[in-house]
């Protein structure tokens, strides 16, 4: 597994992490087994995989319960990044959405973010975040300075609670903003070899800033694993009824990517999720994404794992650039 710098903050990364989204087990993505799912953060770490990813929202709260209990006594061995800014348990904010019964809203203010974070680590069952990440960013009807919410969490960094300041979703305006106003390390945003445009928006300034890009949702949902060739097979809960690679003709096109690109799995001795996995991390500047896939059962961690240590030539990555900007 390779190894990767996180921004200036010092943190070293494996390329490939771990996302506990679909842990959570809710309707977004339908019921988890908790077992397993502990289980395939574990294999993880075996595999050499210590970036690990959660929220609150996911699975509103459960997710976290699930690292924390996966987290008990091997702490140190993972660098732990969870999120803020995204509340059910709280009224006022900026309307998100509407899920198993409960509203969530965005609310970034200093004095939320500060109460979230003791709760966050108390379900993580630890005092430390490495990387705490705004997960979603103030709206108009309910604005925030960004200044404000880097004050905040510039403090929980000298307080020794957090390590390092993420963000996601954003603008590039936002980035900027987050940037002149304290020392941004992480950039989470949805980019897949089908979906690059926050990369277009965002490479260069991560590289001019020293900020780390990393890709959430890189498989589009398991669609890039080359695995999924009907919507039955999977379980087409929220996250996956919006995107528009598990209609008929698009899985189509995808299985006929996979058959195109079996020589190039032969040549690298790799799946397509490896092959995918490491032509995302060699996008950015220098190629130097850091790739977060989601992974539930150990089967998945063991596929997406192994995709860190695949390095594609320089050539190869331009010809499945072509090839994917023939479909999308
Ligand atoms: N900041 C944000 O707003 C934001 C948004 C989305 C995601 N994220 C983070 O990014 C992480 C990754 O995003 P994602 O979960 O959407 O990523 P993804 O890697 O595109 O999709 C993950 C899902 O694909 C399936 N899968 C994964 N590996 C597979 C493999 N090797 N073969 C077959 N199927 C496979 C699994 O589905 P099943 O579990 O159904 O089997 C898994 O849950 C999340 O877990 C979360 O931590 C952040």
């Amino acid at each position: 597994m390779r190894i990767m710098k996180i921004g200036k903050s010092g943190i070293d990364a494996s390329v490939v992490g771990i996302g506990a989204w679909a842990i959570g087990g809710d309707s977004m993505w339908g019921a988890s087994d908790d077992a397993e799912s502990v289980r395939t953060i574990h294999r993880a770490r075996e595999l050499g995989v210590t970036l690990l990813d959660t929220a609150p929202a996911y699975g509103l709260g459960h997710s976290e319960e699930v690292v924390g209990k996966a987290l008990a006594g091997r702490r140190g061995e993972y660098v732990l990044s969870t999120k803020c800014g995204l509340r059910w348990d709280v009224h006022e904010g900026a309307f998100r959405q509407e899920r198993d019964g409960a509203r969530l809203v965005i609310n970034t203010r200093p004095e939320r973010i500060a109460e979230e974070i003791e709760i966050s680590l108390r379900r993580l069952r630890t005092d430390y975040i490495d990387i705490y990440i705004v997960h979603w960013q103030e709206q108009p009807e309910f604005p925030t300075p960004i200044a404000d919410t880097m004050g905040c969490l510039t403090r929980l960094k000298e307080q020794g609670k957090i390590r390092a300041i993420g963000a996601s979703n954003l603008s590039d305006a936002q980035f900027l903003e987050y940037v002149q106003a304290g020392q941004l390390d992480l950039i989470q945003e949805k980019y897949s070899m089908l979906d690059r445009g926050a990369g277009d928006r965002l490479f260069g300034l991560c590289g001019q800033y020293g900020v780390t890009f990393q890709a959430y949702s890189p498989l589009e949902r398991g669609i890039l694993s080359g695995r999924i060739t009907d919507r039955s097979q999977v379980y087409m809960g929220t996250a996956r009824s919006q995107v528009k690679w598990f209609a008929p003709e698009n899985l189509a096109k995808i299985a006929a990517l996979s058959g195109k690109w079996a020589p190039l799995c032969k040549k690298y001795g790799c799946t397509m999720t490896r092959l995918v996995i490491g032509w995302t991390a060699a996008q950015g500047d220098g190629g130097s994404v850091s790739v977060l896939c989601g992974a539930r059962k150990a089967y998945q961690i063991e596929d997406n794992a192994r995709g860190g240590d695949v390095v594609i030539d320089t050539a190869d990555v331009a010809a499945m650039r072509k090839d994917v900007e023939a479909i999308a």
